[in-house]
């Protein structure tokens, strides 16, 4: 009796042990080969190349009025401002940054959110995605 109380337990640590560290090696070990490559555009801009992205896929969500997760993509500011959880940019480097992993499907919470877990947009396209890494990449102006 003992032994098999015993056993379930070993069991349960196993498993939340094993969950607990893919959650965080998802988040520290993005697979960057995966990432679509920055956009060769020069001079990529906020108002002028990535603003029109963000109101067609995201401020339904992260919006002047609705803001999930606290993070505002309707502004520059806002973006760079980050979520509640922190920072979604590290300025002048894209690869590291929250924003395109998100964008890319290789962080924890793919954005935006797929079908099955109730979302309706679209991903953005490998170009899409390369235009917002090369805006982080030369400094997100
Ligand atoms: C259907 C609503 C919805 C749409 C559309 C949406 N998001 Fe989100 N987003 C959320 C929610 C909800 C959260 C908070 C998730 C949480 O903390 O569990 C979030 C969180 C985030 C985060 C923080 C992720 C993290 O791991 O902390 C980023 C970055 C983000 N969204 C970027 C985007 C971008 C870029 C777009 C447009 C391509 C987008 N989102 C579209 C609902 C949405």
């Amino acid at each position: 009796m003992m032994k098999k109380i015993m056993l379930i337990m070993a069991g349960t640590a196993g498993a939340l042990g094993l969950s607990l560290g893919s959650i965080q090696g998802a988040e520290k070990e993005i697979d960057l080969s995966k990432l679509p490559p920055a956009s060769t555009k020069a001079n990529v801009t906020f108002a002028q190349d990535i603003k029109p992205l963000f109101d067609k896929g995201c401020v339904m969500c992260h919006g002047p009025r609705s803001a999930k997760g606290n993070l505002h993509l309707d502004t520059r500011e806002g973006v760079l401002k980050g979520s509640e959880d922190g920072p979604v940019v590290v300025t002048g480097n894209g690869a590291k940054s929250l924003l395109v992993h998100s964008l890319a499907g290789l962080s924890r919470k793919p954005m935006p959110p797929q079908p099955k877990s109730g979302g309706q947009s679209r991903s953005f396209s490998a170009a899409d995605i390369g235009l917002v890494r090369a805006w982080i990449d030369q400094g997100a102006k």
